[in-house]
């Protein structure tokens, strides 16, 4: 287990704490359309607000690449902040470092809140300069990082900053890491991983470590059909990755010699296309019709992966089983979602997800608030399926040695 400091070990009262938090939210037409971030962070803040911290709020949105681009200013965000605060005040300082900044964090009472601009409207930001990363330390006497989903980041905020100032996890970040450990590090077994989306090419790293480590993987999406092609299966007009079909022949012989179960569609739903209102049917794997693509996995896939899963003690879920974004294609990821969900409430599986096409599919199949903790981070979730270190979790353990 990464042992890391949390706001147990911290006394805040009087201390000018800088939290760093991921309000990198999706934003449409001016309206934040996903606040999970913000209100997951908010407990963090609330509980250091009341315990008398002068809470200071730093993070990035978007990707201005060092530069000041108003329309990825974080202050509009302050009200969506505030909201989640329970309509607390949130003071805004037009920079994140410097004398806007000082002041805003000057005016600030015990148990008062201020969100700063956001950080990567300076390129030392990215470049994780240690000179930027002594400017922001300069506004705190202590430092908390809750973006578990910026971990992946070797930033001034995420990295150098920690090693500046007395650091600790926030609860987020906490939660984060006690369940993500507690799926790849210490499960109850059986376990499995559920892994989809349309590229073996962005997940092969992650396919590598999972083999090593699960005792079942159930491989759904357009990723499948390289793994099927790899077994020698027509596939149509399916999506697939050519080039990759050696590599997925190693990885399923990897998984043969590591006793890893790997489970690959044995009927699938094929269409002419991708698109709403087109005629669909079920075929078993090996009839597929030389002119459909493979859309979603059948319904004979579904019923085995959910009596296999009904044998595992935990799942961790990644990647959603079939073009979800469009009916009927959502109809496998939703069945297997329902199930890991009553799994779950029974008490007969822990259940952990996390990625953004991921979360969006569990929310179309209503089912977020059944899993055993569903992650906020996108990139971040990735490179930790992958075995990789992150660079602000490990300055975390870093301070805490
Ligand atoms: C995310 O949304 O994945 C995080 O906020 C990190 O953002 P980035 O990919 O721009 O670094
Ligand atoms: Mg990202």
């Amino acid at each position: 287990m990464t042992r890391f400091r949390t706001l147990d070990d911290l006394d805040v009262a009087g201390k000018r704490v800088l939290v760093r938090s991921d309000l990198n939210v999706p934003v449409r037409d001016g309206r934040v359309t996903d606040t999970a971030r913000i209100d997951r962070t908010a407990a963090t803040l609330i509980e250091l607000a009341d315990r008398r911290a002068r809470v200071v709020v730093l993070s990035h949105f978007g990707r201005p690449e060092g530069k000041r681009v108003p329309e990825m200013s974080l202050r509009p965000i302050a009200e969506s902040l505030s909201a989640a605060l329970g309509g607390r005040p949130v003071a805004f300082a037009e920079d994140c470092v410097g004398a806007a900044a000082a002041r805003v964090v000057a005016g600030l009472g015990d148990g008062g809140i201020a969100l700063l601009e956001n950080l990567r409207f300076h390129a030392g930001e990215e470049r994780n300069d240690p000179d930027f990363a002594r400017r922001l330390a300069e506004l705190g006497d202590l430092y908390v990082n809750d973006a578990f989903s910026a971990a992946h980041r070797a930033h001034a905020s995420t990295e150098a900053l920690a090693r500046l100032l007395p650091a600790a996890a926030g609860r987020m970040m906490q939660a984060e890491l006690e369940h993500l450990e507690n799926v790849l590090q210490t499960p109850a077994r059986p376990l499995a991983a559920l892994i989809g989306g349309a590229k073996i090419s962005t997940k092969l790293d992650l396919l590598g470590n999972l083999v090593g480590r699960t005792d079942l993987l159930v491989v759904g999406g357009a990723m499948a059909n390289t793994f099927l092609a790899a077994r020698g299966v027509e596939i149509g007009r399916s999506l697939s990755e050519d080039d990759l079909v050696g590599t997925a022949r190693a990885i399923l012989e990897r998984a043969g010699r590591e006793g890893c179960d790997v489970v690959l569609p044995t009927d699938v739903v094929v269409a002419a296309k991708l698109a709403a209102g087109v005629d669909t049917s079920v075929v078993a794997i090996d009839a597929v019709p030389p002119d459909r693509m493979i859309l979603d996995i059948g319904p004979a896939t579904v019923a085995d992966v959910i009596g296999r899963l009904a044998g595992c003690r935990t799942v961790v879920w990644n990647g959603p089983l079939g073009a979800f974004e469009v009916a009927p294609f959502d109809a496998g990821t939703t069945a297997v979602a329902l199930a890991v969900a009553r799994l779950t409430r029974a008490g007969r599986l822990t259940s952990v997800a996390g990625g953004g096409d991921t979360v969006a599919a569990l929310a179309q199949a209503g089912v977020v608030g059944a899993l055993t903790y569903v992650s906020a981070a996108g990139g971040a979730f990735l490179e930790w399926l992958e075995g990789k270190e992150l660079p602000g979790v490990a300055a975390l353990a870093a301070a805490a040695a």
